[in-house]
C-alpha cells in the first residue's frame, strides 16, 4: 500500500478567530481508500477538506498530498484532485451544461463524458437549465459530477449527500464505490453514521478541531460490543412469571442462567442490541452527531 496523504500536527487558526479551529492532526490515508470525517457541525471537517484540497494554506505542521506540502502546491495539483465543496458554487445565469464546459475548461487531462455524468445523477433534462433555477438537491448532484469531470486521482467530497432524497443519496453512493473500484482515493465528510458505515475503509471521529479516535467502522463496532437482552421462565414456573435479563454478547456463552434456561426450553424471546456507530461515538468522545 502506498501512502498518498500524511498530515502531521496540523494547526489551523482562521485569521478572525481567537482559537484554533484545527488542533494537532495527524493521519496518512493509503491509496484506493476511502477516509472518512464523521462529526458534529462545527466540529472542523470543512475547514479539513479546505487545507487537504489546498484551499486553505495559512496552517501549521505539516500537510502532504502526493508528497507535495500543500502550502508550495501549484496550480497544477488541481489537475490531479476533485472537490466537491459542502455549498458548491455555480455561475447562476448560465445553464448546468454551461457550467460544467466551463469548469472541464479549465483541465487539460482528457475528460469525462458530460452528458453522462448528468444522466447517472438523472439531471439529464435538467442540463440546459439555468443553474440559478436548481434545488439545492439539484446544485449538490451537479457539484459532485463536477467533481468528477476531470477523472482525478483523489476525491474530496464534503457531505455529498446531505440534503438529497434517499433515492439519490443511493445513485451518489454507488458512483463513490466505483471510483474507489478504479482505484481512486475518497476523503469524505459526513455526519451520517449510516453513510461512514457504508463507504469508509477508515473514518476518524472529528470533535471540537481534535481527531477523538480512528479505526474502521467495523474495529469500532466490534471494540464497543453488542448488548443481548433475553426473557425467560424460572424452573418453577408455578408463579408464571417473565425474567429479563441483558448481558454482553461477548459472555452470553458463560451465563449459566441463560444456557441453562435455553437447554430447559424456558427463553420466550431474545434480543440483540448491535451498538450503531452513533453510539460508540457518542461513548468515546462524549457528543452527539447532530
Ligand atoms: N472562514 C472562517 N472564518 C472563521 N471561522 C470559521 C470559518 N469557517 C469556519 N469557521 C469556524 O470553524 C469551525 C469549524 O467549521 P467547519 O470546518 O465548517 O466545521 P464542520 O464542517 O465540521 O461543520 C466552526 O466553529 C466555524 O464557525
Ligand atoms: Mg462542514
Amino acid at each position: 500500500m502506498k501512502e498518498i496523504i500524511g498530515v502531521e500536527n496540523l494547526y489551523l487558526r482562521y485569521p478572525s478567530a481567537k482559537s484554533d479551529t484545527l488542533m494537532d492532526i495527524n493521519f496518512t490515508v493509503q491509496e484506493g481508500e476511502i477516509f472518512g470525517f464523521l462529526g458534529p457541525s462545527g466540529a472542523g471537517k470543512s475547514t479539513l477538506q479546505k487545507v487537504l484540497s489546498g484551499v486553505q494554506r495559512n496552517y501549521r505542521g505539516s500537510t502532504r498530498v502526493f508528497g507535495i506540502e500543500m502550502k508550495k502546491r501549484s496550480r497544477d495539483y488541481y489537475e490531479r484532485i476533485g472537490v466537491d465543496f459542502e455549498f458548491p458554487n455555480f455561475y447562476g445565469k448560465f445553464t448546468a451544461m454551461e457550467n460544467m464546459r466551463y469548469f472541464a475548461s479549465l483541465y487539460n487531462r482528457p475528460l469525462q463524458d458530460i452528458m453522462g455524468l448528468f444522466e447517472r445523477v438523472g439531471l439529464a433534462a435538467d442540463a440546459d437549465k439555468k443553474v440559478g433555477s436548481y434545488s439545492k438537491g439539484m446544485k449538490m448532484r451537479l457539484g459532485f459530477i463536477r467533481s468528477l469531470t476531470h477523472n482525478p486521482d483523489i476525491l474530496f467530497l464534503d457531505e455529498p449527500t446531505s440534503g438529497l432524497d434517499p433515492a439519490n443519496a443511493r445513485i451518489l453512493k454507488e458512483m463513490v464505490k466505483e471510483q474507489k473500484a478504479d482505484g481512486k482515493t475518497i476523503l469524505l465528510t459526513t455526519h451520517n453514521m449510516h453513510d461512514a458505515e457504508e463507504l469508509c475503509d477508515r473514518v476518524a471521529f472529528i470533535v471540537d478541531g481534535n481527531i477523538a479516535a480512528l479505526d474502521s467502522p467495523a474495529a469500532f463496532k466490534k471494540t464497543q460490543g453488542t448488548e443481548v437482552r433475553f426473557s425467560y421462565f424460572l424452573q418453577d414456573d408455578s408463579r408464571n412469571e417473565i425474567f429479563t435479563q441483558s448481558c454482553p454478547l461477548d459472555g452470553l456463552g458463560e451465563n449459566g442462567n441463560f444456557i441453562n434456561a435455553l437447554r430447559e426450553k424456558r427463553v420466550t424471546s431474545i434480543h440483540s442490541k448491535e451498538r450503531t456507530l452513533e453510539d460508540v461515538f457518542i461513548e468515546l468522545t462524549g457528543r452527539g452527531l447532530q
